[in-house]
């Protein structure tokens, strides 16, 4: 990491989010060493009266479990200032905050990091006042960066106006448009695991693959947080966006390099390729119970469950559905990548049917990989059996921490590498796929069907998946491996 002085700013500091993940993230930065007392000071920004002692003191609760030492010394590192979001009067405060930290510092640089831990319906008046009072002084080498967090928009057309607000207050290299799942250390395996093994290069086809699915399942439902979701809905808060993105890494063609440019180069083109999503490949599901909370409607539409089928067209993918799945409020927590493989032509074995060879990606918990099998069941029958080769992670790397996805983008924002975050392109062709499906489902035309929270989400998806091509394993469960 380049040295001298260091400013982030994190808007929005009172907030869950800022308290749940920027700060801890920024913490386990410091405790690692990536960012160092002399070096960086942290400025919490909100509209609340708090002093400085009082913003410390509410992080700490976030960061139970840390050392004490470690602890107070980064939390001296934090100050609080307090603003409106859309008024000069804060942010040239808080200007003057960060010019006078510069000052005694005598690098010579100015490194200013802000961190939008806000509403989007604020981004462009933050982004009109850091432009105007707070970017870093042309005096000094250095940069203004700006992360911002999802929602971008609600549609293609909102998106495309809030990307061009900020694109007029900001250049494309200095916008980081932060998707958490891009900093899982399983979403940043796939380049690797596809581009680095000739196991999987001639087989990652049509030719070979029958059906992908990408799935994520939460065992919660929306607690607390309905008022927001009913503004959203699943598929705006996990599939337009997280499983989208590891969507295109499973999909995308080798880029030319590993330059950040060339990788988003291919996403882009992937996405571009995907074809109108059709009403017959979509289930959408709402929970039962979803309607107690008193912030969402009565009449709420909003699904808490879907499963997409997305279609590629193009020379690799023709014909094998993506299946994108997301719900809230299911049967358990897990986000995972499967692939399925084609049947064996020919099969001699055919006193069974054969389990399909399946490669799946287990995203988190546990994060794994492992492999489906048939083999022969050992003793002394011939007989075959399903069984995997296993990569889990907690058995294999027993003493890696695997860091949170806010710490590696938070680091990767203060390098300036903009790979695993969304550029502005890419977010259009994000928003066209979803858009018109996501129109219809808001003036009623597609409806949600119950199902039980606790439960697998609706019977129609599962007829869904298996109409598309997906067969299931019966009786082979896979065992996370623990440690003895
Ligand atoms: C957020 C969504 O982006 O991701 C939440 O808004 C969801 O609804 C969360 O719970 C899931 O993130 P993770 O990292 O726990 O899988």
């Amino acid at each position: 990491v380049e040295q001298g002085c260091l400013s982030i700013v994190v808007l929005g500091a009172s907030g869950d989010l800022a308290k749940k993940k920027t700060f801890p993230a920024l913490y386990h930065l410091f405790e690692q060493g990536f960012i160092q007392s002399g070096d960086v000071h942290i400025f919490g920004y909100a509209r609340s009266n708090l002093s400085d002692e009082g913003l410390r003191e509410r992080i700490r609760g976030y960061l139970k479990g840390a050392s004490e030492e470690h602890l107070s010394e980064f939390l001296q590192l934090i100050k609080y200032v307090s603003g409106s979001y859309d008024s000069g009067e804060g942010f040239d405060k808080l200007n003057k905050e960060i010019s006078e930290y510069e000052m005694s510092n005598n690098s010579g640089s100015s490194r200013r990091l802000f961190y939008l831990a806000l509403p989007p319906s604020v981004y462009p008046s933050v982004c009109k006042m850091i432009r105007t009072y707070c970017m870093n002084p042309t005096s000094r080498t250095g940069w203004t960066r700006v992360i911002v967090e999802k929602p971008f928009g609600k549609d293609l057309d909102s998106a495309e106006e809030l990307s061009s607000q900020l694109g007029e207050l900001f250049e494309e290299d200095q916008l980081y448009r932060i998707d958490h799942y891009l900093g899982k250390e399983l979403v940043q395996n796939l380049l690797v695991l596809r581009f680095a093994n000739r196991l999987f290069l001639p087989l990652w086809n049509r030719d070979n693959v029958d059906n992908i699915q990408i799935v994520f399942r939460e065992d919660f439902g929306t607690d607390g947080r309905g008022g927001y979701f009913d503004q959203y809905g699943i598929i705006r808060d996990i599939i337009q966006n997280h499983l989208l993105q590891v969507f295109c890494l499973v999909a995308m063609e080798k880029p030319v390099s590993l330059k950040p440019e060339h990788i988003r180069d291919e996403k882009v083109k992937v996405l571009q390729s995907v074809n109108p999503i059709k009403d017959e490949e979509v289930v959408l599901g709402q929970y039962q119970g979803y309607k107690d909370d008193p912030t969402v409607p009565d009449d709420s539409n909003t699904p808490t469950f879907a499963s997409i089928v997305l279609r590629v067209h193009n020379e690799r993918w023709e014909g094998v559905p993506f299946i994108l799945k997301a719900g809230k409020a299911l049967n358990s927590r897990k986000a995972e990548i499967r692939v399925q493989f084609k049947d064996v032509p020919g099969d001699i074995f055919r006193c069974k049917k054969q389990g399909r060879n399946e490669f799946v990606i287990r995203l988190q918990p546990s994060e794994a990989m492992y492999m489906k099998l048939t083999v022969k069941k050992p003793g002394l029958e011939m007989a075959t059996e399903q069984s995997e080769l296993d990569l889990s992670y907690g058995m294999r790397y027993q003493n890696v921490k695997i860091p949170e996805a806010y710490e590696r983008l938070i680091l990767d924002t203060i390098r300036g590498d903009q790979q695993h975050f969304v550029r502005r392109d890419e977010l259009k062709a994000a928003w066209q796929i979803f858009t018109p499906l996501l129109h219809d489902i808001d003036a009623g035309k597609l409806k949600t069907v119950p199902y039980q929270p606790g439960s697998r989400g609706p019977k129609e998806a599962d007829e869904l998946s298996e109409k598309v091509g997906y067969m299931q394993t019966h009786g082979y469960i896979w065992i996370p491996p623990t440690l003895a």
